[in-house]
């Protein structure tokens, strides 16, 4: 049905599962600023990491957002902010409607269990001197709850959902392969039951023969359990099956924010069309008339970020603006976010769009993003 595009309040829109329902959680120009540091008895500020720089999104009930970017673009960080482990410099989170960007550690207790995190290396997250009974018992008891049907026979159920054997209760880490481990950390975060699970680069550790069913295997515990992903990949093929929405990141800023198959079929930001041409297509017929877009250069450093335009300095479109006027990411087709002054795959262009919403006061303008920043 037509109605399937639902409008959230970042603009963005989700598809199938918009109808789930309010948003779980909410960042508003959320940013994270490494102080660096000189000197060793009087240390003194000398600049700053600028990991994470006013990004903006949200992510409903039910919903996988997809958030990619090449590495050092501030993924990280971003979700260690949002699961309260880092202390954001500035900008607001939500979670349930509650403002948890400062919360204090006890007042973040109840809501700890309901956002859990799931890491890249499944290995060095599991104590190799514990069973897996004891490792994935040990968030049961951390609820401070008794499984009606007892420890052991919950884990074990726990264990068969993740695709495991319950005969792998009395087992250590070192006897599993890469993605039994990963499955291990799975049923370890699913003993808590939390809402939102942040996946950081779930599967990038392992065997890209196991990856799929890693990823098959999210997918079908979130219809389960009624489970909400922010799903963080360095590679836009790894989020594609999953996810609903997906959000591009460049060097700490969201680019481009996109219903799925928008963004893979219609990329608007320069940057996202050329990640998702190093994207492999199977389809060998498909294949035809695509060009591999090389970027030139590295990564610009995070502690002094190009002017205006972060991608200006590798982006093959850049003209003089860019280098001057920061693009602000608005919304350029419905549910489809873009912050470039010429984007792709619309007749709009963002720039037209800011002049417009000079001239009209209150219309064409995005979420909350940072202002340009020149420093
Ligand atoms: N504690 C810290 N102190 C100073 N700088 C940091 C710290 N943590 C991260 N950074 C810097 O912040 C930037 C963003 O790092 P982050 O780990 O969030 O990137 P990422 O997108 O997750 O990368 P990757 O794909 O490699 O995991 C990087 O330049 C990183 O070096
Ligand atoms: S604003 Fe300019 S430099 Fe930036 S992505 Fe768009 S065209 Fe490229
Ligand atoms: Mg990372």
């Amino acid at each position: 049905m037509m109605g399937d595009n639902v409008s959230t309040s970042d603009g963005a829109a989700v598809k199938g599962k918009g109808e789930r329902g309010e948003p779980l959680l909410e960042v508003e120009n959320l940013g994270k600023h490494f102080p660096v540091t000189q000197g060793i008895v009087f240390k003194r500020q000398v600049g700053a990491v600028k990991a994470v720089d006013g990004v903006s999104f949200a992510v409903r009930k039910g919903e996988t957002l997809g958030l990619v970017g090449e590495s050092g673009c501030g993924k990280t960080t971003t979700g260690r902010m949002i699961m309260r482990l880092l202390e954001p410099s500035f900008g607001k989170i939500t979670f349930e409607g509650h403002d948890i960007t400062h919360m204090s550690q006890g007042h973040m207790r109840p809501l700890r269990r309901d956002m859990q995190m799931i890491f890249q290396d499944p290995y060095s997250s599991l104590n190799p001197r514990q069973t897996v009974g004891s490792i994935v018992g040990a968030a049961f008891r951390l609820q401070g709850e008794q499984p009606q049907q007892g420890y052991k026979a919950a884990v074990q159920e726990l264990l068969e959902m993740v695709g495991l054997s319950p005969e792998h209760y009395n087992r250590y880490p070192h006897e599993f392969s890469g993605g039994q481990r990963q499955r291990i950390g799975i049923a370890r975060t699913l003993a808590l039951r939390p809402k939102l699970i942040v996946a950081d680069e779930p599967v990038s550790a392992l065997d890209v023969s196991v990856q799929a069913q890693v990823v098959n295997l999210l997918e079908d515990l979130q219809d389960e359990l009624d489970l909400t992903y922010v799903v963080i990949a360095h590679d836009l093929s790894v989020v594609r099956h999953i996810s609903d929405r997906v959000a591009v990141m460049y060097l700490g800023k969201l680019v481009e924010i996109a219903d799925r198959s928008d963004l893979y079929e219609r990329p608007m930001h320069p940057y996202s069309h050329a990640l998702l041409s190093a994207v492999p297509i199977p389809d060998p017929s498909k294949r035809e008339g695509r060009q591999r877009i090389r970027l030139q250069g590295d990564v610009p450093s995070p502690l002094d970020p190009p002017p205006a335009c972060r991608f200006h300095t590798r982006c093959w479109k850049a003209q003089e603006i860019c280098k001057q006027v920061e693009p602000p990411l608005q919304e350029l087709s419905p549910g489809h976010m873009a912050a470039c002054h010429f984007p792709e795959n619309t007749t709009v262009s963002a720039t037209d769009l800011v002049a417009k919403a000079a001239v009209t006061p209150g219309s064409a303008t995005g979420p909350a993003d940072t202002p340009a920043s020149k420093d």
